[in-house]
């Protein structure tokens, strides 16, 4: 399987640490931010990687991650979306990359120490989200479970005022080669993106949606909050000391 990771955007929730660089670019811990979500590709087998970029500093990355060989990868593209257009439209111009097979799909800003190397290897047809339960699912994606059989997934609500769940959809999508024919047919939301959920959506209407709860830690980092969370946990975990040791400087 091929994977594609999502790094375009403009970042303007993290202005003005975002002013300078694109918000995949900046540090978490001891790496760039990008640096997580392609290692979760390549720990499950995934060595050919696009990497979508867009915006003013899409060139800094070619500086950071150069042809991704220090990460693991075999193969690293680059593709650059011309417009804030969505999850979804940055996706669509992976469409020759992946040559009509199956791709595994992470966000830039998520990382994640979970490993789903099985789910891809496992991986057939239809489209797989992986769902964690989160204190703010407000914030998310979140999946609406049927009350006759709670283990089935019968809509994915973006940012639902009102959550129906508790669960969040990450930012880790496994999809076969129709996720290109089903964004090509989808519409744009309300803020004029297209957008991963109506993706996924458009899954759950075919019956062809699968879901695993993400083990390990997961967060994103696109906002001030989680990305000082996301470099809290990276931090004690890379350093083996707990987070209360670093009071000691404050
Ligand atoms: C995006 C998706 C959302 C998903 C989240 C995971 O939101 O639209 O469904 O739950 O990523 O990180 P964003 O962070 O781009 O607002």
């Amino acid at each position: 399987m091929k994977g594609v990771v999502l790094a375009g955007g403009l970042g303007t929730r993290l202005y003005p640490l975002t002013y300078a660089t694109n918000k995949h670019l900046l540090p978490v811990y001891d790496k760039p931010m990008i640096f997580y979500p392609i290692t979760t590709l390549v720990q499950a087998g995934i060595k050919e990687i696009m990497v979508v970029t867009g915006g003013p500093h899409a060139g800094d990355f070619i500086a950071v991650l150069k042809n991704g060989r220090e990460l693991g990868v075999k193969h690293l593209e680059y593709a650059y979306q011309e417009r804030e257009g969505g999850i979804a439209e940055a996706l669509s111009l992976c469409e020759d990359f992946a040559d009509g097979g199956n791709i595994a799909v992470i966000l830039g800003d998520n990382t994640t120490d979970a490993d789903i190397s099985e789910a891809v290897a496992s991986f057939t047809s239809g489209a797989m989200v992986f769902l964690r339960p989160v204190p703010d699912p407000e914030r998310f994606g979140v999946p609406v479970f049927d009350p006759q059989d709670p283990t089935r997934i019968i809509a994915i609500e973006e940012k639902p005022a009102q959550p129906k769940s508790r669960y969040a959809v990450t930012g880790l999508y496994l999809y076969d080669h129709r996720v290109f024919d089903i964004i090509r047919n989808i519409k744009p939301s309300a803020r004029g993106e297209l957008e991963i959920t109506d993706v996924n959506n458009a899954y759950i209407a075919m019956g062809e949606l699968r879901w695993a709860e993400l083990g390990g830690f997961w967060s994103d980092a696109g906002t001030f909050e989680s990305l000082f969370r996301a470099n809290a946990y990276w931090a004690q975990k890379k350093t083996k000391r707990p987070c209360e040791d670093f009071s000691a400087y404050l």
